[in-house]
């Protein structure tokens, strides 16, 4: 069997990185992309790109340098993100742009340039690397999960229309997982709350439970990047992959019972307000 390539953008850091590790050493030719490339692992089969994929002319280089040296791309892996946190009230616009710009524009261009390679080859998977926030939210993170909840409704979408060229968009779906993630996303809740903010109390609050979440589900990158495998793998693709069953659950609740989530988590944050960590 000829040798499988698959870019993986984000690869700097937790699930990106582990992703990459596990790919190469499956034996597939691994184009990694992020901004710190230097960070990408190293082996043999890694090749590190510097890429912002909030530029243009970043995404045309990356997928421009695999068409140089191999005949395919079989697996597209749009996995660099992070959480714009803050108040729905103070979060300022121009950091949202930055926000859906990275977790969904960036995501749209890679794959609109991948998509003509692919159904020349008429086979190509897109996974796209969304969140349980694509379905469920909690306060303080609301522009990451309009980001992740428009991810998983664009996927959706792609994957109806590409079907006819044999090739497929799906989605995987991480909870609370080991990596730089609930760091970056706190100091973004700090940087975006003013100076007088009727915040703080919340934030204090929500940083209980960011924090709480990873140690709770014990989830690790190098999990995730299992699951990251079995969907650019899987013969007859499902729509959505998650790491455990609470992460499945708790989608489906927010989904089905959208009134009885709502309740919860208004009564969820009158509660951590009152008895913060
Ligand atoms: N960890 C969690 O609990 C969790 C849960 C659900 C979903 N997710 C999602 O899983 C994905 C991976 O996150 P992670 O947990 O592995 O976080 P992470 O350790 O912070 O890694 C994020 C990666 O995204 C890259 N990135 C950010 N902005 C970028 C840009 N403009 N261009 C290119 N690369 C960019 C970073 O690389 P550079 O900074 O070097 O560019 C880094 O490699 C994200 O989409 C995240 O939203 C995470």
């Amino acid at each position: 069997m000829t040798q499988r390539t698959v870019l993986i953008t984000g690869a700097s850091s937790g699930m990106g990185a582990a992703a990459a590790r596990l790919f190469a050493a499956r034996g597939w030719r691994v184009y990694g992309g992020a901004r710190r490339e230097t960070l990408i692992p190293t082996a043999p089969n890694i090749t590190a790109l510097h890429l912002d994929v909030t530029v243009h002319s970043d995404n045309v280089r990356f997928v421009s340098q695999v068409m140089t040296d191999q005949p395919r791309i079989d697996v597209l892996i749009n996995n660099a993100g992070y959480g714009e946190f803050g108040p729905l009230e103070e979060v300022p616009l121009s950091a949202v742009h930055q926000q859906l710009a990275t977790n969904l524009l960036g995501a749209a261009d890679l794959t609109q340039l991948v998509i003509p390679i692919m159904r020349r080859q008429r086979s190509g998977r897109i996974v796209n690397i969304s969140s349980i926030a694509g379905d469920i939210y909690t306060p303080l993170g609301g522009w990451y999960y309009v980001s992740k909840h428009a991810l998983n409704v664009w996927s959706d979408t792609l994957d109806v229309e590409l079907r006819q060229f044999g090739l497929r968009s799906v989605v995987v779906a991480p909870g609370d997982t080991a990596s730089s993630w609930s760091a970056i996303a706190l100091q973004h809740a700090a940087a975006n709350l003013t100076t007088d903010s009727p915040y703080r109390g919340l934030l204090t609050a929500m940083q209980g439970v960011l924090t709480t979440g990873e140690r709770v589900s014990g989830a690790t990158s190098a999990d995730l990047a299992t699951v990251f495998y079995r969907a650019a793998t899987a013969p007859h693709p499902r729509r959505r992959y998650y790491h455990s069953p609470l992460d499945q659950f708790l989608t489906h609740v927010a989904r089905a019972h959208p009134t009885l989530y709502h309740q919860a988590m208004v009564a969820g944050t009158r509660f951590i307000m009152r008895h913060p960590h």
